[in-house]
């Protein structure tokens, strides 16, 4: 199976079990599917969208995420559980739907054009999960992480024509 196709497939995979159909409503369809589908690139460059993958070095899930980031993040939960219980970091970030939650959270918070093109999209999402929300602006494109992205971007792109 050629690399593109096996990207392409991971992410319809990540897209499946994070979406809900609450969420594309109310966000609009167009706008969610691209939120989606970067989402995807994301956990692609980040783990491989390794979905059962666990922590290396204080970063856990298949988003790679530490508790300063996903405390930022407002400290999201699976459902049920309390944010203050010790734990509760661990549980969220290696559950993919809440593992992207706090993806979105994180986003929503940093929310900034990094690459200064003039508009704030995929590209720059990918930055400040990469950088972190105050550092996105340094150039990152010679790493791995943004090399896969770029990758896992023109494959969705072709494929959506
Ligand atoms: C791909 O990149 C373009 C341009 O930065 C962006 O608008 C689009 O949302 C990206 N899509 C994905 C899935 O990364
Ligand atoms: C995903 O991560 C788990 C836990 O680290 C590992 O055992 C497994 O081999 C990984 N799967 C893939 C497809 O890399």
């Amino acid at each position: 199976m050629n690399t593109s196709r096996a990207l392409v497939i991971h992410v319809l995979l990540l897209v499946v079990v994070t979406t809900t159909w609450g969420l594309l409503a109310t966000r609009g369809r167009k706008n969610s599917i691209d939120m989606e589908l970067c989402m995807g690139c994301i956990c692609e460059a980040t783990s491989n969208c390794n979905l059962t993958f666990q922590c290396t070095r204080g970063l856990c899930g298949p988003f790679l995420i530490s508790e300063i980031y996903w405390k930022e993040a407002g400290r999201p939960t699976i459902t049920g559980d309390n944010p203050n219980r010790k734990g509760a970091y661990h549980k969220c970030v290696t559950e993919p739907y809440c593992a992207a939650a706090t993806v979105h959270q994180y986003l929503a918070k940093y929310h900034q054009d990094c690459n200064g093109d003039g508009r704030i999209d995929c590209d720059d999402f990918a930055r400040i999960h990469y950088m972190g929300g105050h550092q996105c602006k340094i150039n990152m494109n010679h790493l791995g992480y943004y090399k896969i992205f770029r990758e896992c971007n023109k494959s969705l792109q072709k494929l959506m024509g």
